[in-house]
């Protein structure tokens, strides 16, 4: 019998992840089976009308097996594009999200050369943003040290020397001052978990939510920015889209004071930058 070809079985997989109830089944198909052939996403349509050798088409078939079981496709292949870099994720960090892109815009708007990274999961920013300015250098915190040992792995597949990786509690393990301090911190409130997406159960609990209000991490993280920012340093925090002016009200109370709100590209709030308050402000 013959092998059935690329398209063959992609719209076959097509059908089934959209039965499954997986929202983009097409784009999901395409890069699964570029996996499975282990070829670039790019190159998929050259080699469609050709046919997928057995093994191939087995590891197309466990991948889809895991999708439609809601896996996300990141942790399926392993890796994730941020900023046009390939980021190895697993179970033990947040999968990067595009609107985190919004924070790393809003860092290099400005010049930097020493980042503290409160919460760095992957380490997706501390690594951008060390990446895309030489001479800069680092440290990534994270409570999780799986999460850590992946942020790691990261640094040296994309030869990052300038991060270093150090297991705390915010930045109760750090010392030393930073010119920019910025964090994702888990802002999801707990009556919210419930409702969210199913594809959110692969990831770790305590990168979605603080377990209370969504807020507590800001709480947390104003008081390290005290702590560790240089005199006219920024910090830089990405929030939940209606959490702008609680964030702010957060900082202000710490004796921070909210100079930008940036949105991210569908134009929702998602980046408060702030900095120490001059006295008597
Ligand atoms: C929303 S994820 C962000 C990960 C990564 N920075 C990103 O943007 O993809 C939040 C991260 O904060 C970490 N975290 C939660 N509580 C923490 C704490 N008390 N101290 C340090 N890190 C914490 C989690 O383990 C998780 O890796």
């Amino acid at each position: 019998m013959t092998a059935p070809t690329g398209s063959v079985l992609l719209a076959g997989a097509v059908a089934r992840l959209r039965a499954a109830g997986i929202p983009d089944p097409q784009r999901d198909a395409r890069r699964l089976l570029a996996h499975a052939l282990e070829i670039a996403p790019g190159r998929l349509t050259l080699v469609l009308p050709e046919p997928v050798p057995p093994a191939a088409e087995a590891r197309f078939a466990a991948a889809l097996d895991r999708r439609s079981a809601r896996e996300p496709v990141s942790h399926i292949v392993g890796l994730r594009t941020f900023w046009g870099r390939d980021f190895r994720v697993s179970r033990d960090v947040l999968d990067p999200r595009p609107e985190t892109e919004t924070l790393i815009e809003a860092a290099l708007s400005a010049p930097y050369s020493n980042v503290l990274d409160l919460g760095t999961g992957s380490g997706c920013i501390l690594l951008t943003l060390l990446l895309e300015r030489s001479g800069t250098a680092g440290t990534g915190t994270d409570i999780s040290a799986p999460a850590l040992a992946v942020a790691r792995e990261n640094a040296d597949r994309l030869g990052c020397d300038g991060a270093r990786f150090v297991l705390s509690d915010w930045d109760t393990a750090v010392e030393g001052r930073f010119d920019l301090v910025v964090s994702n911190p888990p802002y999801i409130a707990e009556a919210e978990m419930p409702g969210l997406a199913p594809d959110l159960a692969f990831e770790p609990r305590g990168a979605l939510t603080d377990g209370g209000d969504g807020l507590s991490a800001y709480r947390a993280i104003a008081r390290a920015a005290l702590a560790r920012l240089a005199p006219g340093g920024r910090l830089l925090v990405e929030i939940g889209p209606t959490q702008a002016r609680a964030v702010s009200a957060i900082f202000a109370g710490a004796g921070l004071e909210t100079v930008a709100i940036r949105p991210d590209l569908d134009g929702r709030d998602r980046v408060v930058e702030a900095r120490v308050a001059a006295p008597g402000t």
